[in-house]
């Protein structure tokens, strides 16, 4: 991860979810005001607007679909796939009663921006990178007063401090926490610490909402060697993996129990409703969990 640059994969995500949203089988997916999130983001930085203007390029389409089909089939339709996901999780936990969304290396993620203004009596907090979370401050200029961007290094500090030391974060609150597209980033021991910072912040109850990474070559991953050579010269090297079938054990000797574990597979299934007509991305799964009580 460079620190002085906004994160080059954040972009990456937003520009992908408006190239779904213009896709004729899948664009039903990203949802209008999505849309509309994505772009207001999108537009207020330089590379942002560049990230646009090569949308509306058919040449940059085509080609950038030819090589995600040789290195990462299926992956932009599973950005859409994920944040679905994640976006039902935390609806849920809205209606079972969190009043706190914090969201980990939130990027230019648009549910906290979407879900702000029609629910007034939550708060909302994001964290990032210094770099990205001020190149979306800028962006996004005036927010909802429920909205917070913390810029933050978490490899540099840990949660528990940042968010202690925030007028924004109540314990009191109760939280579901979501981390997507980042834990892969932080290698095990700040994934553990994540975990018992978690717990102990909010307590047993808080739902913690994150993609995982199955590891390269192993059964459930189809993404090519030279996708992650790709991120390694980017600085954004995968550091932590695990399969999803050690998923349940892991988060167990977190003190935390499993609810719901997903691939893309399922997802399109669940919002597609029919079998997809193209390669689906495996390797990166959902899991959506929840701190117990009890000793840790
Ligand atoms: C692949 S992007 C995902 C962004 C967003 N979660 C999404 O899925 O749209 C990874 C994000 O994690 C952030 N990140 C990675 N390591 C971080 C750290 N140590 N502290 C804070 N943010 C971090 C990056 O800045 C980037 O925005």
């Amino acid at each position: 991860m460079k620190h002085d640059k906004a994160s080059s994969t954040a972009f990456t995500v937003v520009q992908g979810i408006l190239k779904v949203a213009n896709d004729p089988e899948l664009g039903h997916l990203v949802a209008p005001d999505h849309v509309e999130a994505c772009e207001r983001i999108l537009r207020g930085s330089a590379e942002g607007r560049r990230r646009l203007a090569q949308l509306d390029s058919p040449v940059f389409v085509k080609l950038t679909s030819l090589v995600e089909r040789l290195l990462l089939p299926g992956f932009t339709a599973h950005y859409v796939l994920r944040k679905r996901f994640i976006e039902d999780e935390v609806r849920a936990a809205l209606t079972r009663g969190a009043r706190q969304v914090i969201i980990l290396g939130a990027g230019f993620d648009a549910l906290a921006l979407r879900l702000a203004t029609g629910h007034p009596d939550v708060t909302f907090i994001e964290i990032d990178h210094p770099a990205t979370s001020e190149v979306k401050r800028a962006a996004l200029g005036e927010t909802p007063p429920n909205l917070h961007l913390l810029a933050q290094d978490l490899a540099a500090r840990p949660l528990r401090e940042v968010l202690t030391e925030s007028p924004a974060f109540s314990a009191e609150r109760p939280t579901v926490f979501v981390c997507e597209g980042v834990m892969m980033y932080l290698g095990e021991a700040t994934v553990e610490e994540l975990f018992s910072s978690i717990r102990s912040l909010t307590g047993p109850g808080t739902g913690f909402v994150f993609t995982a990474v199955a590891p390269l070559g192993s059964p459930e991953d189809n993404t090519s060697t030279i996708l992650r050579a790709y991120l390694k010269v980017k600085s954004e090297p995968i550091t932590w993996t695990l399969r999803p079938g050690d998923m349940q054990a892991f988060v167990e000797r977190q003190t935390y129990s499993m609810d719901r574990i997903a691939n893309d597979a399922l997802l399109a299934k669940a919002y597609h409703g029919q079998p997809l007509n193209r390669r689906l991305h495996e390797g990166e799964y959902l899991v959506s969990t929840t701190a117990r009580g009890g000793a840790s």
